[in-house]
């Protein structure tokens, strides 16, 4: 039997999952660990429990799945993306990394812009604007704020490169993850020399870039006797979480789309060429697909946003779900499909970690707009979901004004769980939504990665094809769709009339 191993470096935790040559899943395994916020807008994570999360749960997968070491025929890697492990000339990790979700850097953005010579100059060499969360605001942070430990920095590594490094010993990153350092010449598939030297970096910071299934290098002795498995176990480059979710739900050619609620949500869609949005509101990244590109928005806080809502107003509910011995966002979803569709008039800006699609503003709040008394708990509770629905939605809209096709979007995520949530999809987006076999999400899609890359399949194409199928369909009615545009349309303005206030808050608590 040929095993590939799938190992994703999330937020809360690492899940690794044993999948079989036909993509059959064997075995799982999730450890979790915690994120710190030493400032306002900080958010950091040590690397060091990255890697003991990856040994446990590697040996706990092997474990559950009875798998012999020789099995183990590739390992594949995904993680969060644009964070930042600066590492001293013996591999050292010098400070706890900084993370996608921080948003401490807003002025080397501004820097990097006026090095570039502007944000147009800037998108032609990276074909993305400076964002708060990515990677090159945070290694000129580091120049700026941390002088020693930039001076002491001799290689700058993304989370699941890191953990790269750990097993095979090798500094290599792929094309879907560097495109979200900022640093990459999206287009050329390979670091922006250009960029580069406006900034004044040193290219021997960066590892080398490879493709999304190609190896990049191979397990050591030591690491192998640690985890379990043979020394000399491929490691394909795997992907951003992201791009490598894509691939776990099948976005592998034109006109599929995604749309998928964790924390974060994301839009993406997979083109077979570079497009690129002029106003810099989408990104646009290599796809782990070979000679492939894909553009994608995210809402920082779209599942993220009905989590909130759970753990701070929903005691009652998780109280009794626990009693009922079922998910909490079962009773939550339920609550709120008794409100009316649009909640009375109730909006909810998600925008509870600032905003990243479409609006770039790490100074953007969340705000429930129209309360009046006669709203209870089921309409807040709807109008975080819609709220949440709305602002994937503005991605979805900046996806079609680029004229990719929206044939079919693959809907996952909390956002997928109940049918509910998947209607209110389907009428926010004007499309059918469909749900498929695999709900692995990204460790899924290395894992198929890992079988493309060691020869089992052709290619990632055929991978999928193989492996991904659709199960359910939800169509938009007719009803919905129309109220659901009214109300967009009211939602798109709320932004608008708030932005000025957002950033007198954030200077009023001393954010900016
Ligand atoms: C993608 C992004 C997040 C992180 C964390 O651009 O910032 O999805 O990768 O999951």
């Amino acid at each position: 039997m040929s095993v590939y191993l799938g190992i994703d470096i999330g937020t809360s935790g690492t899940k690794t999952l044993a999948v079989r040559e036909d993509g059959q899943i064997l075995a799982s395994a999730t450890a979790t660990y915690g994120l710190d916020s030493p400032h306002p807008g900080w958010s950091e994570q040590s690397p060091e429990d990255w890697w003991k999360a990856t040994v446990k749960t590697v040996r706990s997968v092997l474990k559950e799945g009875k798998l012999k070491p020789e099995e183990v025929k590739g390992i594949g890697l995904s993680g969060q993306m644009h964070g930042s492990v600066f590492l001293d000339k013996s591999g050292e990790v010098l400070r706890p990394a900084l993370l996608w979700n921080d948003q401490r850097t807003q002025e080397e953005c501004d820097e990097i812009e006026k090095l570039a010579g502007g944000r147009r100059k800037l998108i032609g060499m990276v074909a993305n604007p400076a964002l708060t969360g990515f990677t090159a605001p945070k290694i000129l942070w580091l120049r700026n704020r941390e002088k020693r430990n930039f001076d002491r920095t001799v290689k700058v590594l993304l989370p699941k490169d890191y953990i790269r490094y750990r097993l095979t010993g090798e500094f290599a990153t792929e094309v879907s993850d560097a495109s979200g350092t900022l640093l990459l010449d999206v287009k050329q598939r390979c670091w922006s020399q250009a960029l580069l030297s406006r900034l004044d970096l040193d290219r021997a910071l960066l590892p080398e870039v490879y493709e999304s299934e190609d190896v990049s290098g191979r397990l050591t002795k030591s690491v192998a006797g640690q985890l379990g498995l043979s020394e000399g176990v491929p490691v394909v480059g795997g992907g951003g979480d992201q791009a490598a979710s894509a691939v776990g739900n099948g976005i592998v050619k034109r006109g599929v789309i995604s749309a998928t609620m964790g924390t974060s949500g994301v839009v993406f869609a997979h083109s077979d060429e570079v497009q690129i949005d002029p106003g810099g509101r989408v990104h646009t990244f290599c796809h782990a697909v070979r000679g492939k590109w894909h553009v994608m928005g995210v809402v920082l806080s779209a599942g993220g946003s009905l989590q909130w809502y759970r753990d701070e107003f929903a005691q009652q509910e998780a109280a009794r779900a626990k009693r009922l011995k079922v998910d909490p966002y079962e009773l939550l979803t339920e609550q709120a499909a008794t409100a009316p569709l649009g909640s009375e008039g109730l909006f909810f800006l998600p925008y509870l970690t600032g905003e990243r699609t479409p609006h770039a503003d790490p100074y953007a709040r969340g705000a429930w707009i129209g309360l009046s008394r006669r709203h209870g708990k089921s309409h807040l509770v709807r109008s975080v979901i819609e709220g949440a629905t709305y602002a994937m939605r503005d991605s979805l809209e900046i996806i079609r004004e680029m004229g990719i096709p929206v044939r079919e979007i693959r809907v996952s995520g909390g956002g997928a769980r109940s049918e509910f949530w998947r209607q209110v999809q389907a009428d926010v987006y004007g499309n059918k939504v469909v749900t498929i076999n695999a709900e692995e999400g990204p460790a899924y899609g290395v894992a198929l990665l890992a079988a493309a890359g060691t020869g089992a399949y052709k290619d990632v194409v055929e991978a999928c094809s193989a492996t991904i199928r659709i199960v359910s369909e939800t169509k938009p009615a007719a009803k919905g769709r129309k109220q659901y545009d009214a109300g967009y349309a009211i939602y798109t303005q709320l932004y608008g009339s708030l932005k000025d206030q957002f950033a007198t808050i954030a200077r009023h608590i001393g954010q900016t």
